[in-house]
């Protein structure tokens, strides 16, 4: 007799399941989870996960999906707040537990919210490259754009890596290596160790130098389109910027030329 083995039973609403977890450094690390069959999101957006908490409620955090639309699982891309509720218990995720994933998504970093251009840039610190490792995965991002620009800063080299990592291996992806060809640079720096690319994004934008060295000209509303995720300073910071270039600030129902979103909720804000 054949014996019919049981569905597996899930335990929390809107449980998925780990199916790997990578750490990147003791402040940084990726995971994947299985996909609500019901899921469809646009590259760039973000939903509402957690685990349960001691008393019995969700604990839920907003999170970027770092992996794109088309792909059948999610990834997430995490920092870890040593006293964080959610973090310092998400951190030690295994493969097979179960996260909760409310299946909402939302968000600006959308390729709708901008009105056509000839170059993307992707402006980043921190966690904040997440929504981006979803857009640079986005075939609609090479249809759209003849030129990418990912620039991502973080004090240390070691945080780049899971960015690096990323984009490397875009050139040998079976669905979007031919399309991302060229299209795509990469801009790495570094604000507290020595690297080969130094600086904030703020002061490269500024002093004219990530132009210099990419040999493109300085951003304008013609043909320039910006995305920009990180800490509220960091996002207010590149935003005057931007506008100093004359690029207007745009939303889901309002296109424009760039769009901010950020990539957490600080202290006291
Ligand atoms: P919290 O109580 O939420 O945060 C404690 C403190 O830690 C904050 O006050 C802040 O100072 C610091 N902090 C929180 N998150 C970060 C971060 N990502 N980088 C640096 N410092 C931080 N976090 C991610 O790790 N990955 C994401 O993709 C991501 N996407 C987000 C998208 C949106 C729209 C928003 C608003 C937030 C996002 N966050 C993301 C932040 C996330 O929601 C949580 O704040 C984070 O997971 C920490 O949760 P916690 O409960 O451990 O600590
Ligand atoms: P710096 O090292 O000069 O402060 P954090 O870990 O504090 O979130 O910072 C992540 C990266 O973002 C760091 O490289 C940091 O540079 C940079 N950064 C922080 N605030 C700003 C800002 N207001 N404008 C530009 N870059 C910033």
């Amino acid at each position: 007799m054949n014996e019919i083995a049981p569905a597996p039973v899930k335990t929390l609403p809107d449980a998925q399941t780990v199916t790997t977890v990578k750490h990147w450094t003791d402040r940084l690390f990726s995971f994947r989870v299985s996909r609500p069959a019901s899921l469809r999101f646009r590259s760039g957006e973000f939903v509402m996960i957690g685990l349960m908490g001691e008393n019995g409620k969700p604990l839920l955090r907003a999170y970027s999906i770092a992996s794109p639309s088309w792909d059948e699982e999610l990834e997430f891309y995490s920092i870890k707040v040593p006293d964080g509720p959610l973090t310092s218990k998400l951190q030690h995720i295994q493969p097979g537990d179960e996260i909760i994933l409310r299946p909402k998504p939302v968000g600006t970093l959308v390729h709708d919210a901008l009105m056509p251009g000839k170059r993307l840039w992707f402006l980043a610190t921190g966690t904040g490259l997440a929504p981006f490792a979803s857009l640079m995965r986005e075939p609609e991002t090479y249809e759209k754009y003849d030129q990418i620009i990912m620039m991502h800063t973080c004090r240390e080299v070691a945080e780049l890596e899971y960015g690096r990592q990323l984009v490397e291996s875009l050139k040998d992806d079976p669905l979007i290596g031919e399309m991302v060809g060229d299209k795509l640079r990469y801009y790495p720096t570094c604000t507290r160790q020595e690297f080969h690319h130094m600086g904030r994004v703020t002061d490269n934008l500024s002093s004219g130098k990530v132009f210099a060295d990419l040999g493109l000209p300085q951003m304008n509303p013609a043909e320039d389109r910006a995305m920009v995720c990180g800490s509220l300073a960091f996002n207010i910071d590149v935003k005057a910027i931007l506008e100093g270039f004359g690029l207007r600030e745009g939303a889901n129902s309002d296109p424009k030329e760039f769009v901010v979103e950020k990539a957490f909720v600080g202290d006291g804000i």
